[in-house]
């Protein structure tokens, strides 16, 4: 079996306690925790900076944290989740005036990087710059929001993309994000990805009193995952 990774989305989380529903999150099986970066301006929506981030860490969370930036412009935020203990910074191509800068300074920082393609953003943007990319993330929603459809066409998407990644020999994470759900999931990963950012799929499971929803939905996404070809 691929090496699967799933990264819940805290965009769905309950906010007032943060750092226990991450910690949740870990202890049912998660393996990234996906960090939802809007700026009321490249996306129309408001929420967390590098303060969260770095109360996460401090909170004691060591699990990779995946930054997704939808912010414009992008670079004078970087050194400052870099400092906030980010592991991943990916960003849209759009939002950056010169993407092998913005990529080259993420590596600086000793970040891992990533390319953001909306569901309507051309894949040349990958044309230069494999060898500087550690993920790729389409968006299979357009970004600003959680809860919304997964958008069909992302399964062409990211089979062109699989392909792309296996003919450069890189060793890139090709992450999907939006709509991702138990009913769907394992299409996507046959389509090509290998990271699955779920957010109301996870935050959203079950009965809020039971102690266990999260460890329930987490074990039906990796069931699904298991079947996957
Ligand atoms: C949307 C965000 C997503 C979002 C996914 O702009 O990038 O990470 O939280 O939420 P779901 O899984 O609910 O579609
Ligand atoms: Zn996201």
């Amino acid at each position: 079996m691929a090496d699967y990774l799933i990264a819940p989305s805290i965009l769905s989380a309950d906010f007032a306690r943060l750092g226990e529903e991450v910690a949740n999150v870990l202890a049912a099986g998660a393996d990234i925790v996906h960090f939802d970066v809007m700026d009321n301006h490249y996306v129309p929506n408001l929420t967390i900076g590098p303060l969260i981030c770095e109360a996460l860490r401090r909170y004691g969370v060591t699990a990779p944290i995946d930054v997704h930036l939808m912010v414009k412009p992008v670079d004078r935020i970087i050194p400052d989740f870099a400092a906030a203990g980010a592991t991943y910074i990916t960003f849209h191509p759009e939002a950056s005036e010169h993407i092998d800068r913005t990529l080259a300074l993420i590596r600086e920082q000793e970040c891992k990087t990533g390319l953001v393609f909306n569901p309507a953003t051309p894949l040349h943007y990958l044309d230069h710059v494999m060898d500087k990319l550690d993920m790729i993330l389409l968006m299979s929603v357009n970004p600003g929001f959680g809860g919304q459809k997964f958008i069909a066409s992302s399964l062409s998407k990211l089979r062109e993309v699989r392909q792309r990644i296996d003919q450069s020999g890189y060793p890139i994470r090709l992450e999907i994000d939006g709509g991702v759900k138990v009913d769907n999931i394992r299409a996507i990963a046959a389509a090509g990805a290998d990271t699955f950012v779920a957010g109301s799929a996870i935050f959203s499971a079950g009965r809020a009193e039971d102690p266990n929803r999260y460890n329930t939905v987490i074990a039906a996404l990796r069931a699904e995952l298991a079947q996957a070809k």
